[in-house]
């Protein structure tokens, strides 16, 4: 995935913010990239983008030198449902729904039967540390389990890339950690290609690239 030349900014006339100025990005296959930067700074915002869940105000997005900036909001998402697995700071997951159908619910979306959508999420569920968990609820999980729940939901269609925005936010450092853990075990295993958002300088030094945002830019 690469990023050519992206500016962002919100809002009109005086209100007017600019939030990314320029910024040129890359993201291998197989790649693992940390993107640090204080509050504010715009690292959601990039993350949004990247992930086209948000437009740029100009630059483009490539995929596999697709441009992604060109193609419609139907084609998008059908994008995303393909390519891209999300991990938020908050799990949003479905309290009404046990962690095996939230873990299935892209699958199911993407018209797969339910039989099968089970059948993988299991073994998604299974991976991530939650084998007895299958019918709990979100209420009934931990925080850390409902954040594994997240990533399972986020690789049951194999995409070849996870974003993730501050994974672990709203975890303790510990738990936290096993969240990174798990991410980096799925990069490491299946080559999937990762960018987390952080401010845990720690997970940088286990990933294989790091960029700072700062003013907007790519800092370092
Ligand atoms: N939808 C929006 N409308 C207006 N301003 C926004 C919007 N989204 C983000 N911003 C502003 O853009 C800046 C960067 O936000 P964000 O990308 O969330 O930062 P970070 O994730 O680095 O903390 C902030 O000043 C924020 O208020
Ligand atoms: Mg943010």
């Amino acid at each position: 995935m690469r990023a050519e030349n992206i500016y962002k900014s919100f809002g009109e006339g005086k209100n007017r913010v600019n939030v990314l100025n320029g910024i040129n990005l890359e993201l291998r296959p197989g790649e693992s990239l940390t993107i640090l930067g204080a509050s504010g700074v715009g690292k959601s915002t990039l993350l949004h983008i990247l992930g086209t869940l948000e437009r740029p105000s100009s630059g483009k997005i490539y995929y596999k030198e697709e441009e992604l900036t060109a193609k419609d909001e139907n084609k998008l998402a059908e994008f995303r449902n393909r390519t891209i697995g999300f991990v938020f700071q908050f799990h949003h997951l479905l309290p009404e729904f046990s962690a095996l159908e939230n873990a299935m619910m892209p699958a199911l979306i993407q018209g797969m039967s339910r039989e099968e959508a089970a059948a993988k999420a299991e073994v998604i569920l299974r991976e991530v540390g939650l084998g007895d968990r299958f019918s709990h609820k979100p209420g009934e999980l931990s925080g850390g389990e409902q954040q594994r729940v997240a990533v399972a939901r986020s690789l049951i269609l194999d995409p070849p890339l996870i974003l993730a925005d501050e994974p672990t936010g709203n975890l303790d450092a510990k738990t936290g950690e096993g969240i990174e853990e798990l991410l980096l075990r799925f990069n490491r295993e299946k080559g999937i290609a990762l960018l987390i958002v952080t401010h845990n300088e720690r997970l940088t030094k286990k990933m294989s690239r790091c960029i700072l945002l700062k003013e907007g830019k790519v800092a370092s």
